[in-house]
């Protein structure tokens, strides 16, 4: 992930505050707030616009600046309404108060609103399972944590026999641990996606244990972010042989599982850096680049075996990547406070947001789909 040129360079972070659904956000002690004050209280409009608080809810039918006479009950219903509305302000003035020494601005509040409403979406959906991947093997690298271990997961969950392939051993054992309580098939093998021999011997284990790979999925990579003349030379050809070559020695490695097969799907994680410069990304965005024309060029050479290829590219989402990318753009200077992703794509994504889309181009859903890339930023790169 990335951003493109509507991030700029800046020194200031003021309005930052912490993303939005985290347990620091504060929305929760705020809202779960027991206003026991308040309620014998309410408010009313003074001639100068400003709220005044009254002392009893009783008092204001002789009070009101209009002075007309109303009924008892319908009196009582007004007060009791005006009452509510002046404890909903009191307590969104206090909240902003508590959170103190940060500056909260209202774009901030509405990434928060939209967090939580998309969370509850996402997590209804992802209860979801329809058999999509049923009988088939699924290999993906980088699958232990992140995007590709929420697609490890998902895929599983949709029939899929996976493999996961990474350099964090640990973490791709507990995902496949994951996923064996969950009722799932998967195993954990260990490799570094730039390194052939370690490549080829993944594939051989994952063929050996589950039969000839359908899936493919590329997700492996990583990011180094500098200013460029600083990058060395070392990095330059480290991060492509991690995002790039990686992509060059698992597909030749598995195409021929493919063939013999009769076909197959391969997804390549791409970005939206593939379309979309970031300062201080000039190596990354460069591999991303070229992920973008690895994957066209693979559809167009292999659509008539029988094997799709595509790429997804997704926008900022909350995994470890995702989470230092920000921090170090950060550090640098660029902005990247909430405010600037909520005004880019609405909010943080999320891992499973790309697992689904991801399972979408996988499947035979999507059995006509091939060379394409497919955004997943809530509109980041169609602004
Ligand atoms: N998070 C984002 O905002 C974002 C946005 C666009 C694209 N991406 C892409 O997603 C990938 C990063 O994944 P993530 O965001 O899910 O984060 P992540 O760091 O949680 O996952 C990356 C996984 O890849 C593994 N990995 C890294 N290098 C490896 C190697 N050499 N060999 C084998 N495994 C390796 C890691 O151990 C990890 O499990 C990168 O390709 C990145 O370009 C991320």
């Amino acid at each position: 992930m990335a951003a493109h040129s509507n991030l700029h360079a800046h020194n200031g972070q003021a309005g930052k505050v912490p993303i939005a659904g985290t347990p620091d956000s504060g929305l929760k002690d705020a809202a779960g707030e027991n206003p026991s004050g308040p309620v014998a209280q309410w408010l009313e409009p003074t001639a100068h616009n400003g709220l005044v608080a009254g002392s009893s809810p009783a008092g204001p039918t002789t009070l009101r600046p209009d002075g007309a006479t109303r009924g008892a009950a319908t009196r009582s219903i007004i007060d009791l309404g005006q009452a509510v509305s002046g404890i909903a302000r009191r307590v969104t003035t206090d909240w902003m108060r508590i959170c103190g020494t940060f500056t909260v601005s209202k774009a901030s509040i509405i990434l928060i609103t939209r967090d939580i409403k998309a969370q509850t979406q996402h997590r209804k959906r992802n209860t979801i399972m329809a058999d999509r991947l049923k009988g088939k093997v699924a290999l993906i690298s980088g699958g232990a944590t992140g995007m590709g271990g929420a697609s490890s997961k998902l895929f599983a969950s949709e029939g899929a026999k996976v493999a996961i392939v990474d350099v964090n051993m640990e973490a791709a054992q507990a995902t496949a641990a994951e996923i064996t309580r969950a009722g799932g098939v998967a195993i954990a093998l260990k490799a570094d996606v730039s390194k052939a021999d370690e490549v080829n011997a993944a594939v051989a284990a994952t063929h050996k244990a589950f039969g000839p790979i359908n899936i493919l999925f590329n997700h492996a990579g990583t990011i180094v972010i500098k200013p460029f003349l600083e990058t060395t030379e070392e990095e330059w050809d480290w991060l492509h042989d991690v995002n790039v070559k990686s992509m060059f020695l698992m597909t030749k490695a598995v195409i021929p599982h493919m063939l013999a097969a009769g076909g197959g799907s391969i997804v390549c994680t791409s970005s939206i850096s593939a379309v979309l410069a970031t300062p201080n990304e000039v190596l990354y965005d460069t591999t991303k680049g070229a992920v973008h024309m690895f994957a066209r060029a693979i559809a167009v050479e292999f659509r008539d075996r029988n094997i799709r290829c595509n790429a997804v590219c997704p926008g900022f989402i909350q995994t470890p990547h995702g989470n230092r990318e920000v921090k170090e753009l950060a550090a640098l200077g660029v902005d990247v406070s909430d405010a600037a992703i909520a005004a880019q794509q609405g909010r943080m994504g999320y891992p499973e947001d790309v697992a689904r889309a991801a399972l979408y181009l996988a499947s035979d859903d999507a059995e006509f789909v091939t060379g394409q890339q497919l955004f997943v930023d809530n509109g980041f790169s169609a602004v």
